[in-house]
């Protein structure tokens, strides 16, 4: 994918703030401090148009990127915070939970998890939720650079394990730090976007 422009359209915590428009758009869900941000500005040779912060709970309201006037990129909070209250959790819970249950556009959400870690309580239940609504869901395990490429399959063996995936499905492995599986990556969302 060659990135022409990206422009942030709108930080966003109602239906009624989302953009009205009919491109198509791919979100990004996993755990706070995955690296969801940090994976949107790899993916557009950006430093910061996502914002980024070593401390979990940065992303707070739903961000659209509009990528070469053609379609959307969604960063949205991270999960399993354990610093917020019970009702902040409460309700971003539900911004996101309406944000993927009712946009049109959405093509597919792309689930991050991190390759050090089996996937936890809440990833599974994020996965097995998007598979319940039929949302056409991939999986990347990111933070691929903390551990060595001979590790890797071992740990992406866990992750399809403890989540349930079937046994054909794929997990690309990723990292923002060194740019692999940028590649793959792209193809994936060009898949899910234009077919
Ligand atoms: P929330 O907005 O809180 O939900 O977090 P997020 O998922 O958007 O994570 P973010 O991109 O802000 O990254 C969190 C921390 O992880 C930052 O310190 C990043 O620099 C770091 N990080 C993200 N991806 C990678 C990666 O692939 N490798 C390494 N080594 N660090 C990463
Ligand atoms: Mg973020």
């Amino acid at each position: 994918m060659i990135i022409k422009s990206v422009e942030f359209i709108i930080s966003a915590v109602k239906p009624e703030q989302y953009p009205d428009v009919s491109m198509p758009e791919i979100a990004l869900v996993g755990r706070s401090n995955v690296g969801k941000s940090s994976l949107i500005n790899k993916m557009l040779n950006r430093r910061n148009v996502a914002r980024v912060s070593s401390k979990p709970g940065k992303t707070q309201t739903i961000n659209f990127f509009l990528i070469n006037q053609q379609f959307h990129l969604v960063d949205l909070p991270g999960y399993g915070y354990a610093k917020v209250s019970k009702s902040q959790k409460e309700q971003w819970g539900k911004m996101i939970e309406r944000y993927l249950s009712k946009r049109g556009p959405l093509r597919a959400v792309i689930q991050l998890v991190d390759i050090r870690h089996a996937p936890s309580k809440e990833d599974v239940q994020m996965y097995q939720w998007l598979s319940h609504f039929h949302v056409p869901t991939a999986v990347i395990a990111t933070k691929a650079d903390k551990i060595s490429k001979g590790q890797w399959q071992k740990h992406v063996k866990i992750i399809k394990q403890t989540l349930g995936m079937e046994k054909h499905a794929q997990v690309q492995v990723f990292s923002s730090e060194t740019g692999v599986g940028k590649d793959e990556a792209w193809q994936m969302f060009e898949q899910f976007l234009f077919g």
